[in-house]
């Protein structure tokens, strides 16, 4: 009698705890802020994403991204878009120094920026940046951009920014002081997140 109790009050502590813990992984799964749309486009596709082009997703071009919430900035998906946006930017196909989400086909505040400021002239990608000062001469320089093939522009932009931003790799909060060509790239990929593209901006464009 005593061993069927202490079995039957064992049982449905397993039973509750399994619930809370489906419910837990349920939660944990649905409510991380990507759409199915996002998911689709992030987990389906391969290393090497669809690169967004004028004028045929100028939609998604032109759009203002959103910020990622706390949850998202955590979240697998995040990483995972992280290291195909990485992936494709340096994929001798593109042969980029910088890309931002809404190229890949996603309208969140990522970019990705090759650092040509520090040692190795890595690759960061960079989750809600904010150019919080640009400072310096400012300079014309030569510019591309993966979503207009065949086109090449001078515009003239700052040669010094200072980046605040949440670091993808760590997740811990950066504010960076960035000067020359990186400067550049860090000014044209967080034009991208609000919809502008360098040739809004250019002084003149030429067709490859
Ligand atoms: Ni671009």
């Amino acid at each position: 009698m005593q061993a069927k109790t202490l079995f039957r009050s064992f049982a449905v502590s397993f039973l509750a705890l399994a619930a809370i813990l489906t419910i837990i992984g349920i939660l944990r799964r649905d409510h991380n802020g990507w759409t199915d749309l996002e998911k689709a486009i992030i987990l389906r596709q391969d290393s090497l994403m669809n690169v967004t082009v004028m004028p045929k997703d100028s939609a998604i071009l032109r759009s203002r991204a959103a910020e990622l919430t706390p949850r998202m900035l955590r979240s697998r998906e995040t990483q995972e878009l992280v290291a195909k946006m990485l992936y494709t930017v340096r994929h001798p196909s593109q042969d980029g120094v910088g890309i931002a989400a809404p190229q890949v086909g996603i309208s969140r505040r990522i970019i990705c920026v090759q650092r040509f400021d520090l040692p190795g002239e890595p690759f960061k990608a960079c989750l809600n940046p904010v150019i919080d000062t640009l400072f310096g001469e400012m300079a014309p320089g030569r510019e591309g951009c993966l979503s207009i093939p065949d086109k090449r522009g001078i515009v003239t932009r700052h040669q010094g920014a200072v980046l605040s931003y949440t670091d993808a790799e760590t997740l811990e909060y950066h504010r960076d002081t960035i000067e020359g060509f990186t400067a550049v790239i860090v000014q044209h990929e967080c034009d991208h997140l609000d919809g502008i593209l360098y040739t809004d901006r250019a002084d003149s464009l030429w067709t490859l």
